[in-house]
């Protein structure tokens, strides 16, 4: 696929979430703006293109609409901890019009956090975008381990955190989580999280590192063997 730029993204995210749709203002303001923030834009051509696709702590179901819209996956699934997130998913999906005749693919959001129990099966693609921060010292390991192993053979784990190596920027990025999620983060090393993942059977593919405004971002892709 031809990458899109952020600003092209964000309008289309614009479109998942119109006003009055049932995405309180500020919640459907934040998806909008997201793309400049969070490089979506990068994530997009790693996808398994076709393929099942399961997103960890999926927010208000940004990445999935944006994944279906173009077309990406046939069908996905996502959980998060927050109702309020799991809710706009929800109202999200009835927005999503792919190009063309493509059938809408098949989303479903589900209320449960990663120490709560995982969904069933294997997917083409796991995705943990700007989630381990927000999980416990304690659990990050098991959701490397959990993502392995809702992998299918040839899957792709994308993982995209905040870089803590760049110390001002993640500060910042502590306050916006402080200020926003009334929450004090937990970053995971990139090493470790490599460490954890190659333990769990799988073999890193790339590792890159950006910047967005302030946000200094960690991308670490995982494959798993055939
Ligand atoms: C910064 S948002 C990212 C949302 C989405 N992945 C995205 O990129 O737009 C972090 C999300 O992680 C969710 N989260 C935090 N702790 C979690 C946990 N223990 N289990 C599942 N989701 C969690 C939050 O509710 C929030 O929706």
């Amino acid at each position: 696929m031809s990458v899109p730029s952020p600003s092209a993204l964000s309008r289309h995210v614009a479109e998942l979430y119109p006003a009055g749709a049932g995405v309180p203002p500020v919640l459907r303001l934040m998806q909008i703006y997201r793309p400049y923030l969070c490089p979506f834009d990068l994530l997009l051509p790693l996808v398994q293109p076709g393929g099942t696709m399961l997103d960890v702590g999926c927010g208000g179901g940004l990445w999935l609409g944006l994944c279906a819209k173009f077309g990406l996956i046939r069908s996905g699934l996502g959980f998060d901890s927050s109702p309020m997130a799991i809710a706009a998913a929800r109202a999200m999906q009835a927005n999503i019009r792919p190009a063309g005749d493509a059938p809408a693919p098949v989303l479903e959001f589900q209320h449960r956090a990663v120490a709560e129990g995982w969904p069933q099966g294997t997917f083409d693609t796991v995705t943990i975008i700007d989630v381990m921060h927000h999980v416990p010292v304690s659990q990050q390991r098991d959701v490397i381990t959990q993502a392995a192993s809702h992998l299918k053979p040839g899957g792709i784990l994308i993982y995209k955190d905040i870089d803590e190596g760049h110390r001002i920027k993640a500060t910042m990025n502590r306050l916006h989580d402080l200020i926003m999620a009334r929450q004090w983060i937990h970053y995971a090393r990139a090493e470790d999280v490599i460490t954890w993942g190659e333990a769990a059977g799988l073999e890193k593919l790339a590792f890159m590192d950006m910047h967005r405004l302030w946000y200094p971002h960690e991308l670490i892709v995982f494959g798993k063997k055939r």
